[in-house]
């Protein structure tokens, strides 16, 4: 760090983005305050533990014992800042964005903006968030202008949870600012985290940036997942048709199929893309509408091919024991939220199935009532009529499910016997 570098950092929000964010800025050499409003994160984070998949609980005790991170649910600890994160939630609430959490952080960070000072906008949210909703709050409260005499910027996040190898550091970082000034402010600091940075002219084109990379792996799933629907009445593998299409050097890019979009993203996101087209245009985005429609119904689709499969052996859904691989969102994390494997468990259990679940990495208050959790064994594989591969997690025994493939649902592409349904 150079030596007029801003020394304190407080970062809003300790989840998935914010933490990771809060422990590189340690290890930059910043002094850090981890602000959340969730006072048992506050409380597990001070006693040294994590609660993030990507983060260790040694990684907390390293960052507290170098004397520059304080965990805090106490806004005083804010004051006196040169850099602020808002790495808040923005979830959608009946449809719309549900930009409430952004407005709290930033009236939670306003009293304490002085000259010279930066604050970022990190959460992803629709075009002109920055501007219209950070801004006029930070400015009222303080009497002070921004780009004039303190620095406002946007910077999504692109963290991808459980990623063995793209991380915060190498992974390149888009960086705007409402001026030219504050575009450097933001440059400069995030240059001490990551090692490349994007710099973006206009926060409104960052935000839309953020935007569009998801919406773009939004549509590209949804069109794998009809594809896949399709080929299975056709007869074709649709696998092996990604696969061969995949090996095209230039030009393609492969998406696979599965029971459906998860996560604090896909499933949001790209639906703040299309409410800010629907609000401002009054048209339809059309691409997101149709993702939508087709990546909401894979886990219906998931529970008719279930439901087939237990046909075929003169079984109903209803008495069945069924046994789910994986309950997360996506393979080797813990994160349960909007899981699609979730909505197939529920409309399973609402058809009277007996479900049972092999997740080791979702903790354990995240797991619906109803379903037990078990550990991946002969017992349970064998006393089950059917196990359905949800998430592909790295610690499921994958050679013992290969065993009972005639009894297997795949919606992962994970197992190789020939016996076993995929997608
Ligand atoms: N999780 C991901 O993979 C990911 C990736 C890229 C971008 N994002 C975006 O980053 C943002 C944060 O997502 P996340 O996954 O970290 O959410 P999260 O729920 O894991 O963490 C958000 C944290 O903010 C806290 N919080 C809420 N209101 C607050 C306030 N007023 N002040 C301080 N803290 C407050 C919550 O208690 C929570 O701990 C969202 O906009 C999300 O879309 C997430």
């Amino acid at each position: 760090m150079t030596q007029d570098a801003p020394r304190k950092v407080v970062i809003l929000g300790q989840g998935y983005v914010g933490l990771p964010v809060s422990m590189r800025a340690v290890e930059a050499g910043f002094d850090v305050v981890g602000f959340d409003v969730a006072k048992d994160k506050v409380d597990r984070l001070r006693s040294g533990h994590t609660y993030i998949d990507d983060i260790a609980s040694e990684d907390i005790a390293e960052a507290l014992a170098t004397g520059r991170f304080l965990p805090t649910d106490d806004p005083a600890d804010l004051a006196e800042f040169d850099v602020a994160v808002i790495s808040v939630p923005t979830p959608l609430r009946d449809g719309a964005p549900d930009l409430s959490y952004i407005e709290k952080a930033t009236d939670c960070i306003a009293p304490y903006v002085r000259a010279g000072c930066c604050v970022i906008l990190e959460s992803t949210t629709y075009p002109g968030t920055t501007e219209e909703i950070v801004v006029p709050r930070l400015e009222e409260v303080s009497a002070l202008r921004a780009g004039a005499d303190f620095q406002v910027g946007f910077s999504p996040e692109r963290i991808n949870p459980g990623d063995p190898l793209y991380g915060l550091k190498n992974t390149p970082k888009i960086v705007s600012g409402v001026d030219q000034e504050s575009l450097d402010a933001v440059a400069e600091f995030f240059g001490h985290l990551v090692d490349t940075v994007v710099p973006v002219t206009g926060t409104r084109e960052a935000e839309l940036a953020k935007l569009l990379e998801n919406t773009f792996r939004h549509v590209n799933i949804a069109l794998v997942n009809e594809l896949a629907m399709y080929c299975h009445e056709l007869g074709i593998d649709v696998w092996s048709v990604i696969d061969a299409a995949a090996s095209k050097p230039f030009g393609f890019m492969k998406f696979t199929p599965g029971p459906g979009v998860g996560g604090h993203c896909l499933p949001i996101d790209p639906s703040y893309l299309s409410w800010q087209v629907r609000r401002t245009l009054g048209r339809n985005f059309r691409f997101v509408e149709i993702a939508n429609d087709v990546n909401d119904h894979m886990p219906d689709y998931v529970v008719t091919r279930a439901t087939a499969n237990l046909n075929t052996a003169r079984k109903a859904v209803n008495g069945s024991t069924i046994l789910l691989i994986g309950l997360a969102y996506k393979a080797n994390s813990g994160d349960a939220r909007e899981s699609p494997a979730i909505a197939v468990a529920h409309r399973l259990a609402d058809l009277g199935a007996s479900l049972r679940a092999v997740d080791p990495l979702i903790p354990t208050d995240h797991v619906p009532a109803g379903i037990e959790i078990v550990d991946c064994t002969e017992t349970e594989v064998a006393g089950a009529d059917l196990v359905i591969v949800l998430t592909d997690h790295r610690v499921v025994d994958w050679e013992l499910l290969e065993r009972h493939a005639d009894k297997v649902l795949d919606t992962r592409n994970k197992l190789r016997n020939p016996a076993v349904d995929r997608l």
